[in-house]
């Protein structure tokens, strides 16, 4: 592959940004594309203090042809495309669906398109362990069905990955990756970039940190009356940086090795922890105690989902180094930063 660039779609978001700093790693050149509508322009400044570069920018949003397709026709050379930009908050997806539908359908096949008249080949696209809803066997594999997420905005990564793998099965030009992201904690070591959550946060660590930062009371636990060792639901927390490598590999097998036009892969540690368990665990690493009490079980949530992810190890070559101690203490080394 002559060409290093990138374009990252949402690449100013979390996930994104440390992704922009693993590929600058691994001699790319990222390109992002972004409307910050759920992230701000100081993470440009924490990606050249990582990185030394000013990683380039196109500000506008992905939905619109014509902003996208002109970002081909600047770039020209464009090696292949991470699309990260979506919106991803489940609750509001529910309040609000067609906001859901435009915006992470509408950028997906404006993408697409582009790409195609482009004739730029490749393609890693964000998708999520929502997509399997409340399996009935753990672990869950690539094997595992899909079903109809109960959220909008689960419903829009079933959608995606159907419009990605008909498209690319169509056009054999196309050749893409689905990744189903468990859950990602966690922020870049050097604490200078990480999880800007707007609003009252949704997600589990960044309320327990904020909550230990004196921004918010106390933490809900929603639910201690589940069918687990302590009653509290189990999630695959895996760290973020260790989440931004593996779309790096994606692209490299997608380069050199795929012979499928289109296939998925989970992204998890293979690992479950409960609620309690990330608290005494939180507690534990940062020596600061959580404030917290149980309520109601939360609309929607599955009681266990973890990942079996030796699919991405075999044909990715991608594993999960980091530990649940090192992502909870740099979630908090990150907390203490934007507290300041
Ligand atoms: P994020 O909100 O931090 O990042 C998304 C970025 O996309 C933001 O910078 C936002 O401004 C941008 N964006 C949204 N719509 C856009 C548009 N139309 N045009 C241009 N930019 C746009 O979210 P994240 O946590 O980094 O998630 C990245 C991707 O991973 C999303 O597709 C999300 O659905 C998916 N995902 C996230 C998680 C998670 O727990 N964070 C889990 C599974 C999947
Ligand atoms: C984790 C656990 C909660 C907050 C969501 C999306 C999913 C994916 C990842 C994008 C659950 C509990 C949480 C709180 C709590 N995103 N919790 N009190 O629900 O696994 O997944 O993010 O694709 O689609 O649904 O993650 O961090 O919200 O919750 O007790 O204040 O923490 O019940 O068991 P979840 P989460």
């Amino acid at each position: 592959m002559e060409s290093k660039k990138i374009i990252v779609t949402g690449g100013a978001g979390y996930i994104g940004s440390h992704t922009v700093v693993e590929l600058f790693n691994h001699g790319f050149e990222p390109i992002i594309v972004d409307n910050f509508s759920n992230s701000e322009k100081s993470v440009l400044v924490g990606l050249r203090e990582i990185t030394g570069r000013n990683i380039k920018l196109f500000e506008g949003d992905c939905s619109d042809p014509n902003f996208i397709n002109d970002i081909f026709k600047v770039e020209r050379d464009v090696a292949g495309v991470i699309h990260f930009a979506a919106y991803k908050s489940v609750g509001e997806s529910i309040k609000f669906p067609i906001k859901y539908y435009s915006n992470n359908l509408g950028s997906l096949c404006a993408l697409l398109e582009a790409m195609e008249q482009h004739q730029v080949r490749y393609l890693v696209f964000s998708s999520s362990c929502t997509v399997y809803g409340a399996a009935k066997k753990l672990p869950v594999t690539e094997n595992t069905p899909v079903v109809t997420p109960f959220s909008p905005y689960g419903n829009t990564k079933k959608i995606s990955e159907e419009i990605i793998s008909q498209e690319a099965q169509n056009r054999k030009q196309l050749k893409a990756i689905s990744l189903r992201y468990f859950n990602p904690i966690g922020a870049h070591p050097s604490a200078v970039i990480g999880e800007l959550p707007i609003g009252v946060p949704s997600n589990l660590v960044p309320y327990i940190t904020q909550t230990v930062a004196g921004a918010r009371n106390q933490l809900t636990v929603f639910g201690d009356d589940y069918n687990t060792p302590d009653g509290s639901c189990i999630r695959d927390y895996l760290h973020v940086v260790d989440l931004a490598k593996a779309h790096v590999k994606a692209l490299d097998y997608l380069f050199d090795q795929q012979e499928d036009p289109y296939d998925v892969f989970n992204l998890g540690t293979g690992h479950g922890n409960s609620v309690f368990q990330i608290i005494n665990e939180f507690e534990k690493v940062v020596g600061k105690k959580v404030n917290y009490v149980v309520g109601d079980r939360r609309t929607g949530d599955v009681p266990v989902m973890y990942a079996n992810a030796d699919k991405a190890h075999q044909f990715l070559d991608w594993r999960t180094e980091l530990s649940l101690e090192d992502a909870l203490a740099d979630s908090w080394r990150w907390q203490e930063k934007i507290s300041l």
